[in-house]
């Protein structure tokens, strides 16, 4: 197993990717603190319920809007309380609203670059602390093709993910001393229930995946085994870094 008993800590742990990602690390043997906010608990009670009968111990939920900052140094209190010391933190909560640039009001702004990039910061904060005391880690950001390129409708979310792929580097340059790895992951358009409602009364499924060169969306699947191999000792000399995982969307 690649992740036997790391503890993993995993933001939007209960959105569509971060489901899949907590599985997928789960059966690779890490310990999951997986958080998000307190609607998403009570509405996934029943994914909760039903992985904590199949893994026990090694799954736990707390809830935390990354948003706010005290919320994150809470989370850490609680983390420290239980005795345990992080390996991972994915940073794959994020949100976005589909609207044009010139209808963009200050509180969309707020909430987006909020969640995606000072959440993510502040996160990578606290717990990126607690690794410097244990023995240091692996952040993977979640950023997407859209922090490299841009797309209609998208200007916070285009902003907050460009932010977060340089940050990655800047945490990576300042946290390698530590034994920490910074990398992010930049997924084109997944296949979630979400996206495809979204992709297809929009009328944009077929264009946009005309888009991607391998002529389909990628799977929450592809996106979590990118973050496997960057949390893995696979990628022990990698830091940095942004892998597209986007089907060649970005070659062109
Ligand atoms: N789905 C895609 O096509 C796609 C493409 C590229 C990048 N991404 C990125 O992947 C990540 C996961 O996307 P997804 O498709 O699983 O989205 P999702 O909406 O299914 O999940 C996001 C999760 O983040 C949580 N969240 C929102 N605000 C939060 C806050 N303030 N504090 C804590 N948690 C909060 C939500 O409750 C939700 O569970 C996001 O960062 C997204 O930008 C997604």
């Amino acid at each position: 197993m690649l992740l036997e008993k790391k503890v993993s800590v995993i933001t939007g742990a209960l959105g569509a990717i971060g489901q899949t990602m907590t599985r997928m690390f789960l059966r690779e043997g890490a310990l999951v603190i997986g958080t998000d906010l307190d609607k998403a608990v009570r509405e996934e009670e029943a994914f909760i319920e039903r992985v904590g009968r199949e893994f026990g111990d090694q799954y736990i939920i707390l809830s935390c809007d990354i948003s706010k900052v005290e919320e994150i140094r809470s989370l850490g209190r609680k983390i420290s309380e239980r005795g345990l010391v992080p390996e991972i933190l994915v940073n794959n909560a994020g949100i976005n609203y589909l609207g044009y640039a010139r209808d963009v009001t200050e509180e969309n702004w707020d909430h987006i670059l909020g969640v995606n990039l000072k959440g993510a910061f502040f996160m990578s904060q606290c717990i990126g602390k607690l690794m410097m005391e244990g023995k240091g880690g692996a952040i993977v950001n979640i950023a997407s093709q859209h922090g490299e390129v841009a797309n209609l409708q998208r200007a916070p979310y285009c902003a907050s993910k460009a932010g977060l792929i340089n940050l990655t580097r800047a945490l990576c340059l300042e946290w390698a001393e530590y034994g920490i790895r910074v990398n992010s992951v930049l997924p084109t358009f997944v296949l979630t229930e979400k996206n495809e409602q979204m992709l297809m009364q929009s009328g944009r499924y077929r264009t946009y995946m005309r888009e991607i060169p391998l002529r389909r969306y990628a799977t929450a699947e592809d996106v979590a085994n990118a973050v496997l191999f960057f949390v893995s000792d696979r990628a022990s000399m990698i830091t940095g870094q942004a892998l597209a995982v986007d089907g060649g969307y970005l070659a062109k």
